[in-house]
């Protein structure tokens, strides 16, 4: 018996030496010293040895179980730090990483371009002292129409240019309908924008969308001329393309403006040489402005006789396409991912 329990803690004790795993250890237990293992049936024979056999051998027993138990506890601990010491190797996760990092699928969402330019031409005009006011994209037909100067029986109105709502309000069709609302809260002199989306009632093509994007300007004061027009004119297109921009003026028809004009840049794509962009002719056309309409003026509860101001009213689209060779308007509209990251 005391060579079969020599045996049993050997065999046993090698087993536990090269064993690679806590289940491992948990299985060399059970066989050893489980109910039926090994060691515990040795133990129940003690029963059957003379008293002195059975105190010796009870104590070599116990000696070798004691030992085994040892091995088992001091495998086992060691089994499990090393476990954990791979769980922190393998499934370590760097908190202070970037997460923006297009290399492991994460995209980055940017500013839409209408946004972007938008920003820049109110910084330009802040920076002039001018104020940003906002309106309601459904507007009173009075805001949008009347108080323009605009009567009743003008084309303007016509169906088919405008979206009518059912309790006959309306999507403004320009952003005009800003001034309106601006000389209701400002008394002259005042310097302000109006930026926000219209609507027109359009078919649609690479340069005609039912929704676009305008900015309203308006400054009122006394002896404010066409030439201060101009002036703020030049400032903000030189300080949008970054160089030395010139203007010309058009005659052109507004109601709400007497003189009223077409505000053409040069264009910058061939230097005014002429080209498809400019249509040949040298000069793009950029957006409609004049002298406040001395009717407007007084509805807006501002004395004519006393005050005078320009007003101009720009499409932000086309001078988006302008400043970054975007060739349909669609596109700002249409949500292709892949023309907006882009920008
Ligand atoms: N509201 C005009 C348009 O949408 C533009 C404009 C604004 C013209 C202000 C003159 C003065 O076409």
């Amino acid at each position: 018996m005391e060579q079969k329990l020599d045996q049993i803690q050997s065999a046993t004790l090698a087993q536990i030496g090269a064993a690679a795993s806590t289940d491992e250890i948990e299985n060399i237990r059970v066989r050893v010293l489980g109910r039926k293992g090994e060691l515990t049936q040795i133990l129940r024979t003690l029963g059957e040895l003379s008293p002195e056999e059975r105190a010796r051998m009870g104590q070599k027993s116990n000696a070798v179980k004691a030992a085994i138990e040892e091995a088992l506890e001091e495998k086992k601990s060691g089994l499990s730090e090393a476990k954990i010491s791979e769980l922190l190797r393998e499934e370590w996760i760097d908190v202070t990483l970037d997460g923006a990092d297009s290399s492991r699928g994460f995209s980055r969402g940017r500013m839409h371009p209408l946004s972007q330019v938008q920003y820049e031409v109110e910084d330009i005009f802040t920076s002039m002292g001018f104020e940003i006011l906002d309106g309601p994209e459904v507007e009173t037909e009075y805001n949008n129409f009347e108080a323009l100067n605009i009567p009743p029986y003008h084309p303007a109105r016509d169906l088919q240019d405008t979206f009518w709502t059912e309790d006959g309000n309306l999507l403004r069709t320009h952003t005009s309908a800003i001034q309106i609302r601006g000389m209701k809260t400002h008394k002259p002199p005042f310097r302000v924008i109006g930026p926000g989306r219209v609507f027109r009632y359009e078919e649609i093509d690479a340069s005609h969308e039912n929704t676009f994007y305008q900015i309203e300007g308006m400054m009122v004061d006394r002896d404010i001329s066409v030439a201060h027009l101009i002036f703020i004119m030049k400032q903000l297109l030189s300080a949008i393309f970054r160089k030395e921009v010139k203007v010309r003026l058009r005659p052109s028809y507004y109601p709400f403006v007497e003189p009223g004009f077409d505000l053409d840049f040069n264009c910058l794509i061939c230097g005014g040489k002429g080209c498809r962009v400019c249509k040949h002719s040298g000069w793009i056309e950029f957006l409609g402005c004049g002298q406040v309409h001395p009717n407007v003026l007084r509805m807006g509860g501002i004395d004519p006789e006393a005050y005078s101001g320009f007003a101009f009213g720009m499409g932000l689209n086309r001078l988006v396409m302008m400043k970054f060779g975007v060739n349909d308007i669609r596109h700002f509209m249409g949500g292709d991912i892949r023309f907006l990251e882009q920008f």
